[in-house]
């Protein structure tokens, strides 16, 4: 069996600031196989590499990404709020993410956070991601997810090439039929929702299992430890915020 796979959860995100290019860049310095990024629209219809639906928490200004253009976003500071050292680093196109995808040969999980339904913006962006990835003949390289499974189903209908996974938090009843039923191909469990029948279910059903860890201190197990529990159930990929920690991890499993 492959070595599980080592994806930087929003970049090597515990060391420099998450979902920018600089902590995608020492994600592969630290030896991750890729990285997990998070994407929203911006008022103009770009796709931008950012976690919440607002730019308050991570950069200096405020404003919902649906509500700024491109242009308002790429003067912002992502950098300054983890520390001063990374004043001036930019919110990253995921465009920009794809070309250093490509450079590096990575392996790339893209999350759509498509789950504002009440904000129509977000209805393409899983089909604008897409078709960025599409465009670039990427799609071996590349893996969706996200929380809103319907999402998920229809990219895949609409593009049965492309490979999806299904974001969960909690055990889910019957996983592995309910995943088929969206033609997924990999189920995304953090901790709580990676059981044994999780993994019994997913072999059955041919679905790969790329677990990923929470950070403190919105999780009471050290990430080291959801690291340890998860190479033992074992899984296919870790989307962690510590890849360095989980590639000395690896290393001693081998
Ligand atoms: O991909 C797993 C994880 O990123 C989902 O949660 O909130 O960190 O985007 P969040
Ligand atoms: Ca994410």
């Amino acid at each position: 069996m492959p070595a599980p796979l080592i994806l930087a959860h929003r970049g090597a995100s515990a060391a420099a600031p998450e979902n920018t290019l600089v902590a995608y860049e020492l994600a592969i310095e630290q030896g991750a196989d890729g990285l997990e990024i998070d994407v929203h629209p911006t008022r103009d219809g770009h796709l931008v590499s950012i976690h919440d639906d607002s730019v308050d928490r991570t950069t200096d200004g405020r404003g919902r990404v649906t509500e700024l253009t491109l242009a308002e976003i790429r003067q912002l500071d992502a950098g300054s709020g983890f520390s001063p050292d990374f004043r001036g680093v930019p919110v990253p196109t995921l465009d920009e993410v794809l070309d250093l995808t490509a450079r590096h040969g990575l392996v790339l999980n893209i999350e759509v956070k498509d789950i504002y339904r009440h904000d129509a913006a977000y209805d393409g962006a899983a089909e604008a991601a897409a078709e960025a990835v599409l465009a670039r003949v990427l799609a071996e390289q590349v893996v969706f997810s996200s929380f809103n499974h319907t999402s998920m189903a229809e990219l895949k209908s609409r593009h049965p090439e492309l490979t999806t996974g299904l974001l969960m938090m909690m055990p889910l009843h019957e996983v592995g039929a309910y995943a088929r039923t969206t033609g997924a191909d990999a189920l995304h469990p953090a901790l709580a929702a990676l059981t044994p029948a999780l993994i019994t279910q997913a072999r059955e059903a041919n679905l790969a299992v790329n677990a990923w860890t929470i950070a403190p201190p919105f999780s009471p197990l050290p990430e080291e430890e959801q690291l340890r529990a998860m190479w033992a159930a074992g899984v296919d990929a870790v989307i962690t915020n510590i890849p360095d920690v989980a590639v000395a991890q690896r290393a001693e499993l081998a």
